[in-house]
């Protein structure tokens, strides 16, 4: 008998491609995905789950699938929505897609950037809604990005992608992370501070770390107060990361000028959430990685951690390494 594989949503061809051989293939139909109940019934004596950062996979998710899962593969670098203890617990390895998404997420952290810097989706409204009257020497101010200084928060791949556009601009690059990454740093000219310098002497924030308990509402009232006015908070990692009534609160008081954001607490925000009445936010639906060759080759990344898994291999791109300490 074919090993089962249920795919959460529908993905890019090339990995399906790649898994139907192997498996008899069951792909959620929906645009929208499985609600929790529903993915626990449907998960129900599966080999192998290939799941997206909208799913909750926990360790009652893993018990209903019972004692054949070998595999969860998630299509997506963070997993925070995975109990990967949990996981590890089973000996269950959590395969996902690094590496390959950092250059489209690095590109849309700078289009946010710009965006808010110089109040494009603000602009492009005005124009739409017909209340382009004149040119004015006085209407749509905004920032100047070229030597300016960017903050760095969290200096993985993606934030040091990030770091590397910047040189373009001139601009001078402070970065915090747990450790400091001297090689990194070099390469780029970034320069390691703490976290409170970082937020007082830069004219862009930007946010690259893991969402975990110690970075849950990182940015929260005292934090926005430390940033400068007239200051960009951008969001592309987590949305929890930020406290977003604190944020709505440093938006509205001019605390901070902008935020752009591709990530939300919660997503989708809800239609009465108070960010969407601000004019200085640009908001994306975590589109961070969407270019048609990157899902595909996540598409494909996902499939080949899962294949390894259902053959008893180690995964090519494993989140929870430690699975493999445990024999
Ligand atoms: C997207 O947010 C990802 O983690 O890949
Ligand atoms: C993404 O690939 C990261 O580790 O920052």
């Amino acid at each position: 008998m074919k090993p089962r594989i249920f795919v959460t949503r529908r993905i890019p061809e090339k990995g399906l491609e790649m898994l139907r051989p192997q498996a008899e293939v069951e792909v959620w139909p929906d645009a929208l995905p499985p609600d929790y109940p529903v993915l626990v019934e449907r998960v129900q004596g599966i080999d192998a789950l290939l799941c997206m950062l909208t799913d909750r996979i926990d360790g009652n998710l893993m018990d209903a699938a019972g004692s054949r899962l070998k595999v969860i593969s998630q299509f997506a670098v963070g997993v925070d929505n995975i109990d990967t203890a949990a996981a590890t617990e089973r000996g269950i390895p959590v395969g996902n897609t690094p590496g390959v998404l950092t250059d489209t997420t690095a590109d849309l952290a700078w289009a946010l950037l710009m965006a808010a810097a110089r109040r494009v989706a603000e602009s492009d409204r005005f124009v739409r809604a017909g209340k382009w009257k004149t040119w004015a020497s006085i209407g749509f101010l905004g920032q100047d990005i070229a030597g300016a200084t960017l903050g760095i928060v969290g200096f993985g791949r993606i934030g040091r992608a990030v770091a590397e556009r910047a040189r373009g601009f001139g601009m001078r690059i402070l970065y915090h992370s747990r450790r400091r990454h001297p090689e990194a740093e070099r390469k780029v000219n970034a320069e390691f501070v703490g976290l409170d310098t970082l937020l007082r002497e830069s004219d862009f924030v930007s946010l690259h770390t893991n969402l975990s308990e110690d970075t849950r509402h990182l940015m929260n009232e005292a934090n926005f107060k430390k940033m400068k006015p007239g200051s960009v908070l951008i969001n592309t990692a987590r949305g929890p990361i930020v406290d977003s009534g604190a944020l709505y609160r440093a938006l509205s008081s001019g605390t901070i000028a902008y935020a752009a954001l591709d990530v939300t607490e919660p997503e989708p925000l809800r239609p009465d959430d108070p960010l969407l009445a601000l004019d200085n936010i640009v908001l994306c639906p975590h589109i961070g990685s969407a270019s048609h060759k990157t899902r595909s080759r996540m598409s494909a990344m996902a499939a080949e951690n899962l294949i390894a898994g259902l053959n008893g291999k180690r995964l090519p791109h494993c989140a929870n390494p430690q699975v493999y300490d445990i024999s």
